[in-house]
């Protein structure tokens, strides 16, 4: 027959056999290069994969299964950009991821998961989750309270809005009395008794907790806040740029603390911060949480100390005279202590206070020493 034919058009048995050897070779080939490239079984990492619906793991490992850890890499580090993200991989190890920059203790997680901080909003038990919470309070407003106080408190925080979270410090024991309140439903109640507030304020007032509050009130229960506005406060210490605040104290105040405090031989002077109406900005309460000491239950001595915390001190710490309380000087907690050996029970107490104070100087001078002392024999 005429037709011509071209070689490439018809395949000879024997060109059959090494164009199949071939193909096979290149998917064999293929098949070689595909696995001695080291890859990344997610499912593998040790976590209840049910606890992180919004992380699809088992997409990850499907999407990349195949690809070079170096995309693998990139493909987890788009999870949050600003993450570092190591991936060992080691043939006689689990593969493993490691995010140094997730807080302490979670560096397993996957950076979208991680929640560091926490509220006190209460949520609902029913409905979408989104949309329990109607408002967000920015403030957060603690009173330590005993029972005895109750008409005082109730005038006290009928002064503050729905801007704020009220959270009461029971140092009695006494919480449901408090429900004869409207208010005492939606606020937060911590019952431990016989503790101070700086005792309460170290363990409950954990800096990630109270996270989304722009300003911490840490009050006792003894203040008078007749001439008191909360929203003008706030006003008025962020135009000043205030760290830590406290309303002026009206001269008739019982300023019993004080005068303890004076009696002192020394020369130090009384900051004007007097520690019982304190108001904290988010960002002092992150240092001063840390300097209060966990034996520090009176708190004497740390007035001297905030300063340490804030810089320049003489500009961020201030009074709002504007804005003024009376302090009652009602010794109700002061009068918890125990009797021992013969003497009344707030004499233990201010003994104590005096106790702490020294305690507390002593450490901070020596840490302090020891600090500057690192520094200079070890410049940066
Ligand atoms: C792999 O892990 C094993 C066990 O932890 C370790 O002994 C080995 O050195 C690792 N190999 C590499 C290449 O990191
Ligand atoms: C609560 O805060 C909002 C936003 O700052 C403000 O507009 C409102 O007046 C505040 N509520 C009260 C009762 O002051």
């Amino acid at each position: 027959m005429g037709v011509p034919l071209r070689s490439g058009n018809v395949i000879k048995p024997s060109e059959m056999t090494r164009l199949t050897i071939t193909t096979f070779a290149g998917v064999f080939l293929g098949f070689l290069i595909g696995v001695s490239f080291p890859t990344l079984s997610l499912t593998k990492i040790n976590l209840p994969s049910s606890l992180f619906p919004s992380v699809d793991l088992t997409y990850i490992e499907d999407k990349h299964s195949g690809l070079s850890t170096r995309k693998l890499f990139s493909a987890l580090s788009s999870l949050k950009d600003d993450k570092v993200v190591m991936v060992a991989s080691n043939k006689s190890e689990k593969t493993k991821i490691w995010i140094p920059t997730n807080p302490r203790g979670a560096e397993r997680l996957p950076p979208g998961i991680i929640t560091s901080e926490s509220y006190f909003y209460l949520h609902r038990l029913w409905g979408q989750p989104s949309e329990d919470l109607t408002i967000k309070p920015k403030y957060l407003v603690t009173f330590t309270v005993g029972y005895n106080q109750k008409s005082n408190i109730d005038a006290a925080v009928k002064k503050f809005s729905e801007n704020f979270t009220i959270m009461l410090f029971h140092y009695d024991g006494l919480t449901t009395e408090w429900d004869e309140f409207e208010w005492s439903k939606r606020a937060i109640h911590v019952s431990v008794q016989k503790q101070t507030k700086w005792w309460y304020a170290k363990r409950f007032l954990h800096p990630d907790i109270v996270a989304p509050y722009d300003y911490i009130f840490i009050w006792d229960e003894d203040l008078g806040v007749e001439n008191f506005d909360a929203e003008e406060y706030i006003k008025l210490v962020r135009r000043h740029g205030l760290e830590i605040s406290q309303p002026g104290l009206d001269a008739n105040s019982a300023s019993l603390t004080w005068a303890m405090t004076r009696k002192r031989d020394n020369t130090e002077v009384h900051i004007f911060v007097e520690i019982m109406a304190t108001v904290f900005s988010r960002d002092a309460w992150r240092c001063v949480w840390h300097m209060i000491q966990n034996d520090l239950v009176h708190g004497w001595g740390l007035d001297f100390a905030l300063r340490k915390c804030i810089e320049p001190s003489h500009e961020k710490i201030g009074v709002v005279d504007a804005q003024w309380i009376v302090h009652q000087g009602v010794p109700s907690l002061g009068n918890q202590g125990q009797p021992v050996g013969g003497k009344a029970s707030w004499q233990g107490v201010r003994e104590r206070c005096r106790k702490e104070w020294t305690m507390f100087q002593d450490r901070m001078t020596a840490a302090e020493k020891a600090y500057y002392e690192a520094v200079e024999s070890n410049p940066f």
